[in-house]
């Protein structure tokens, strides 16, 4: 089973209670969106893996850390995964990003693909798959999915707010894939909409509601 760990820095808990509020706009929304992709990245990378390199300080020659030159993709689930990319690229910036396309049908919650755009070397690589909402987990669930099947076995799942029912799915469905979450909420609501949450995610960082 995959671990599911919130990152609870207090800066991160501050920044999430300021996005939840209805009355934050887009502008704000956009730009606390990408200091808090920025300041998880910083955990989501803790386990890369380092290689010593000899370098020649002003004093003396010395062997020390680099990291290793593994891999690394993002991979936003449009729309609203594209708010959380450059955060951590400002900490990652040789990561190259894929796109998954997919959208919810508001009447079944199923999700339905309709992009797929990869780095050509995806299966070698390290994956980030961001999306601010992990909800009933079906289009996560599905990203990860069409990943696989281009032969990625190397992947994370980084979100801002997770319910319970998503978490438990994508466990099911992914168990090698760890999820990082900035909360845990506390349910699903009728209309597949986390409680408390934060909204419609992709309609308060692009200003479509
Ligand atoms: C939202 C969100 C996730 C999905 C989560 O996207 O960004 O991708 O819902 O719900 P799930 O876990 O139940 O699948 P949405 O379908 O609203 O598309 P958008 O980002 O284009 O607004
Ligand atoms: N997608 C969102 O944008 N918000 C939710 O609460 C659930 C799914």
């Amino acid at each position: 089973m995959g671990k599911f760990q919130v990152i609870d820095h207090p800066l991160i808990q501050h920044k999430l209670t300021i996005i939840r509020q209805k009355d934050v706009g887009t502008k704000d929304f956009r730009e606390v969106v990408d200091e808090i992709a920025m300041l998880m990245a910083y955990e989501v990378s803790r386990d890369l893996p380092l290689e010593d390199v000899v370098i020649e300080t002003p004093i003396t020659t010395t062997t020390q850390k680099q990291l290793s030159g593994k891999k690394l993709a993002i991979v936003p689930i449009l729309r609203a995964g594209i708010g959380m990319v450059d955060g951590i690229l400002k900490l990652i910036p040789a990561a190259k990003v894929g796109h998954i396309g997919m959208y919810r049908d508001e009447e079944t919650l199923e999700p339905v693909e309709y992009l797929v755009k990869l780095p050509e070397d995806i299966a070698s690589r390290q994956i980030f798959v961001v999306d601010p909402m992990l909800a009933t987990g079906g289009s996560a669930i599905l990203a990860i999915d069409s990943l696989k099947k281009r032969g990625a076995t190397n992947i994370k799942f980084v979100c801002l707010v997770a319910a319970p029912e998503g978490i438990g799915a994508l466990q099911a469905a992914h168990p090698d894939v760890d999820i990082y979450a900035a909360s845990k909420d506390e349910k699903l609501n009728e209309h597949g909409y986390i409680v408390p949450g934060l909204g419609d995610a992709g309609d308060r960082l692009f200003g479509t509601k």
